[in-house]
């Protein structure tokens, strides 16, 4: 076999065998196959596509290019849930200790932020003393102590997915189905879990700006969780707008923290309620949806919720306090109020922009290696549809001694829009895919 003909023949609109694709995989990580054959294929694969198979084949062979997570030696039905990506989603703080407080045992492996969206990971570490650098086997002691443990990437899992996205981001191929489902599905195929729920995001803040897009991405990777034997089911949600109030890690752990003991509703509480109802839908621990709502309900309004993530907290060297006394999080030395230019309703609230504002002021990293300010963000006050009046507050900018302020605000500025009609309603859940 020679790389420059599996080229050829994609190129020329041909499929590829499941041998074929593993050489160019294997090959590409081993380093006998240079980058810009890979380039190269991906390219090709841009104009041509992918079929189902291939897709399988690929997502398979990026499997196999590294380490697997083995969580055998927890008991019960493991359901891992990924986010495609979005800004203040921070439902992964919420359903990790919920769905563990209904019995469901939960191991997430999260990772940090990029760009306009927020990482769990980042978030976590607002919380003095919170460790996520775990081991595998304090990973498993962990979950089958509590139940639940949230922790960075252990091991070296899916190394061709690093190199194959590196490359893929120079040469204009990200925005490929077929790839990024494979990106994806390989890598929580690794972490091990029995089941996957996928959170496809569409909107203004999501990878996938448009609904066919979304549903073109969640039935491919559906279908890839099927060809590999692990039950996938797919929500997709709205991202127009960010889905809580606050952006920014340390604010995003103290919405999740208010959340989890009940005192704060909205669309975050509904996503987090909706997708843990998936999760213990799927790991069999309920009979229906309503069943799997009320249980989780009585979960928060009981306090049951909030106890767990104290357990995970304390189990991973954390400072439990934090969720009775919120003033421990970091917060930041400024706070100023942006204010509605007009009277009317919020028609439009940005999400990949209000997610660049807080970015720039120091909540995320426009590059890997940057650092980041846990303390700084944006909260709002508004959601689309409600009525403003001129004057009125609409965001909080939280900055450090007013760092990249005025940037931050000039996109604020553009993110938000008032009109003097009311917008229509739109869904929080568009649809829902299952294999
Ligand atoms: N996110 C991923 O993990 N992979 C992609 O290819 C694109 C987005
Ligand atoms: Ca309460």
């Amino acid at each position: 076999m020679r790389a420059h003909e599996l080229i050829l023949k994609k190129r020329n609109g041909h499929e590829l065998t499941r041998e074929e694709i593993n050489y160019l995989i294997d090959g590409f990580v081993k380093g006998s196959i240079p980058d810009y054959q890979i380039a190269a294929w991906s390219m090709a694969v841009y104009f041509q596509g992918l079929s189902e198979e291939e897709t399988i084949h690929l997502t398979e062979s990026m499997v196999n290019s590294g380490d697997t997570i083995d969580l055998s030696p927890i008991p019960g039905c493991k359901v891992d849930k990924h986010s495609t990506g979005g800004v203040a989603d921070t439902t992964t703080l919420i359903l990790v200790p919920l769905v563990a407080a209904a019995g469901v045992p939960v191991v997430k492996m999260s990772g940090r932020g990029l760009g306009h969206t927020g990482g769990t990971i980042d978030k976590l570490e607002a919380i003095p003393g919170f460790n996520v650098e775990l081991e595998i086997d304090s990973v498993v002691r962990l979950v089958k102590k509590t139940g639940a443990v949230i922790a960075g990437q252990t091991g070296n899992l899916v190394p061709a997915d690093k190199k194959l996205y590196s490359l893929r981001d120079v040469t204009a191929t990200v925005d490929i189905v077929s790839l990024i489902a494979s990106s994806v599905m390989s890598k929580k195929i690794a972490a091990g879990a029995d089941k996957i729920l996928l959170d496809v995001k569409v909107g203004k803040g999501a990878f996938m700006k448009s609904q066919e897009q979304a549903l073109e991405l969640a039935k491919t990777m559906v279908k890839i969780g099927a060809g590999m034997n692990r039950e996938t089911t797919a929500l997709i949600t709205n991202m127009d707008q960010p889905l809580g109030m606050a952006i920014g890690n340390a604010l995003e752990v103290k919405e999740a923290i208010l959340t989890l003991r009940g005192d704060l509703k909205g669309d975050l509480y509904d996503l987090s309620i909706e997708l843990a109802s998936e999760m213990l839908l799927m790991a069999k621990a309920v009979g229906d949806k309503a069943q799997a709502k009320a249980l989780l309900i009585e979960l928060i309004e009981k306090g049951r919720a909030i106890e767990k993530l104290v357990e995970i907290i304390e189990n991973q060297g954390g400072n439990p306090g934090v969720v009775e006394d919120l003033s421990i999080l970091p917060h930041a030395s400024t706070i100023t109020p942006v204010l509605a230019s007009m009277d009317g309703y919020i028609w439009e609230l940005d999400a990949e922009k209000l997610g660049r504002a807080a970015m720039v002021l120091g909540a995320g990293r426009e590059y890997k290696e940057q650092s980041i300010l846990l303390e700084v963000g944006v909260t709002l006050k508004k959601r689309i549809g409600d009525a403003v009046t001129k004057g009125e507050c609409i965001a909080d900018v939280h900055s450090m001694n007013s760092h990249n302020f005025d940037a931050a605000l000039r996109i604020i500025t553009d993110a938000v829009r008032i009109k003097a009609k009311k917008p229509r309603e739109y869904p929080l859940v568009f649809g829902k895919i299952a294999n």
